[in-house]
């Protein structure tokens, strides 16, 4: 596997996201462990975007569970329907958040977190872990975010 991205330095974001997401396919279809397609994503949304926080929490028993990510350490578990990682969980659907202070609930890893979008990724209908980004900017992530990490979220679905 290649181990750089390409990405036009001029690039808007949703040109990025059209040149990184056949990238991510081609690195995670040559590798089958979770773990290290997981961690590989993460550094890779990170990288491409800049954005402050890129991870994935994971749904064991009853939780979310911390899995891979890139940014300062965070909450390591988070219960069903709360914070927007779990309200994502419990409405099985993309939480955009474009000012963390107005959402009730919301769990703050770092007072820095300005704005936040959750995409869950689904096995078997359920939701199995959900991709958690976050950005020190207000009002930072509308429907181009939320169409390409759905589109993301679905090719991570195919290695669960
Ligand atoms: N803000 C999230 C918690 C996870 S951290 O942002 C990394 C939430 O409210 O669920």
């Amino acid at each position: 596997m290649a181990e750089t991205l390409v990405i036009s330095e001029t690039a808007t974001r949703e040109q990025r996201y059209t040149e990184l997401l056949p990238q991510l396919r081609a690195m995670v279809e040559s590798e089958r462990d979770l773990t290290a397609n997981l961690a590989n994503l993460a550094a890779a949304l990170r990288q491409t975007f800049g954005f402050f926080w890129v991870g994935f929490y994971l749904v064991k028993d009853d939780q979310l569970v911390l899995g891979p990510f890139q940014g300062p350490i965070a909450c390591t578990r988070i219960n069903f329907g709360k914070g927007v990682c779990g309200t994502a969980w419990k409405e099985k659907r993309t939480v955009l958040v474009p000012d963390v202070d107005a959402f009730p609930g919301h769990i703050a890893c770092s007072s820095l977190s300005r704005s936040e979008i959750v995409v869950p990724g689904f096995r078997n209908g359920e939701v199995a872990l959900v991709l958690d980004v976050d950005s020190d900017q207000l009002n930072d992530f509308n429907s181009t975010d939320q169409m390409h990490l759905e589109k993301l979220m679905r090719l991570i679905e195919t290695f669960l």
